[in-house]
């Protein structure tokens, strides 16, 4: 008897010593309210067990980098954006501490690398304009729109007609300028730049107190001829120098900027296969690292301003997606000082449409458990060609919005234009529109809200 209590106390003493580690390490925040759960929003770097692996076959065979790259800590290459940052931007219920009829978003957010949970934004009932529903969220989300003024289908451009300027600075609270910062607008002679256009915009979006994207420094298409004939030094020196000429005239002005754009290529604009690094003069010249190279040169040489890399067809499951994001990780790893990735969001033709809310959610996700931000760049869904019905439209609109505001460390979305006469993709070739019929925005050409607006409205307010 006394040999069967002695037993069963040492039984029940090793019982108690299991129970306490059995949980394994981080796992048991998420439980507890997860104080500071959505820890991914600050470079937590950390677990990604997920990692790179993923990808598929192409791997970075010829393409990115994966050497030396330049040191110095990744200093701010984190999210914190918006201001407050995660102070209660976690698990849901009871919230409405601050004023404002908040609601919460889906609450079920998706979990993370760490295993943590992220709510998402936490969003309000009843706002007026798509860029009160950004301001009220927690943590705040910009609205953005492409503001054009030299190119584009019909006269005048958003620019010269005041209702389109007006919708813009009603709804939104963030710019970019649709062609006037490119490369082939600002520096068309070497040494020679012309800021008239793109100050314009600039001038009048911040005296209408939006935040402004610069777009884009470092991009194959719409570039001077004059860069083509340069060796590799000359390439360097030229692209320092329009680096520092852009942004010294900018400084103080801008909130963010593209620093490269679509630097990776598949055989078809769709993403699915081929992917490689982009056969660029930059590429060309300055070699695998001029991803890493300019990023760092763009941050030393104005560290106030948050520097992203942007691309399309990244918002399904497809092979550009797993390249660009092995490309990014890899720019983590060593130390790049990049603090988010823009998805351009132009679905249809001729880019990718095999999206969903998941794969966006599912993208978009693995690159903030890097401890970036995501932001949707330069949504629009193309109607022409036949790939996209209206109610997929409609579907899309709301799906992909909705991906973004479950992701606290998604900072923007941005709407390629205002009006559907307006928008570039009628008179793309590609896009098969033959001069109208994308309808991919969310206005008609009287500027009246369109169902996609609502479905947008519907996706910012946790609806
Ligand atoms: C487009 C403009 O909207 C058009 O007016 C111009 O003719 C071509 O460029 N990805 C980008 C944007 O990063 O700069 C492009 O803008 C659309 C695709």
């Amino acid at each position: 008897m006394k040999f069967l209590m002695i037993l069963i106390f040492i039984l029940s003493l090793s019982l108690v010593a299991c129970g306490g580690d059995g949980g394994g390490s981080d796992e048991e925040t998420n439980s507890e309210s997860d104080a500071d759960s959505d820890s991914d929003s600050d470079g937590d770097s950390d677990g990604d067990s997920d990692g790179d692996s993923d990808t598929d076959g192409d791997s970075d065979s010829d393409g990115d980098s994966d050497s030396d790259g330049d040191s110095d800590g990744d200093s701010d290459g984190d999210s914190d954006t918006d201001g407050d940052s995660d102070s209660d931007g976690d698990s849901d219920s009871d919230g409405d501490s601050d004023g404002d009829t908040d609601t919460e978003t889906g609450g079920d957010g998706d979990t993370d690398a760490d295993g943590d949970s992220d709510t998402g934004h936490k969003t309000c009932d009843n706002p007026a304009t798509l860029k009160e529903a950004g301001e009220c969220m927690e943590p705040p989300m910009l609205i953005g729109a492409a503001i054009g003024k030299l190119w584009g289908p019909i006269d005048p451009k958003c620019y010269g007609e005041s209702r389109c300027l007006n919708t813009a600075s009603a709804e939104h609270n963030y710019v970019t300028c649709e062609n006037e910062m490119k490369w082939q607008v600002i520096e068309p002679n070497r040494g020679q730049f012309d800021f008239t256009e793109a100050d314009a915009i600039v001038n009048w979006a911040i005296g209408e107190k939006m935040k402004v994207k610069g777009h884009t420094l470092v991009w194959h298409s719409q570039m001077s001829e004059w860069m083509n004939a340069l060796n590799a030094d000359e390439t360097r020196a030229a692209v320092e120098n329009h680096i520092v000429k852009v942004m010294d005239h900018y400084k103080g002005k801008l909130y963010s900027w593209d620093v490269v754009n679509e630097a990776v290529e598949t055989s078809t604009n769709t993403g699915d296969s081929g992917a490689k690094m982009r056969n660029t003069v930059f590429y060309q010249r300055l070699g695998k690292n001029y991803i890493d190279e300019m990023f760092q040169f763009a941050h030393d040489h104005d560290p106030s301003v948050k520097l992203y890399y942007n691309d399309y067809s990244i918002d399904a499951d497809n092979e550009k997606f797993a390249f660009v994001y092995d490309m990014i990780k890899g720019m983590v790893d060593r130390g790049v000082p990049i603090d988010g990735v823009g998805f351009q969001m132009h679905i249809g033709p001729p880019n990718n449409y095999k999206v969903t809310g998941e794969t966006v959610s599912k993208n978009m996700r693995k690159l903030t458990d890097l401890g970036l931000e995501v932001l949707i760049s330069e949504m629009d869904i193309n109607m022409c060609g036949g790939q996209i019905s209206q109610d997929t439209q409609l579907e899309l609109y709301h799906d992909v919005v909705e991906a973004c505001v479950k992701n606290s460390s998604c900072s923007a979305i941005t709407f390629w234009g205002i009006d559907d006469p307006r928008s570039w993709l009628n008179n793309f070739d590609e896009a098969q529109c033959g001069g109208s019929g994308a309808e991919p925005l969310l206005f008609d050409g009287n500027f009246g809200k369109k169902e996609t607006y609502k479905r947008v409205m519907a996706a910012l307010t946790g609806k």
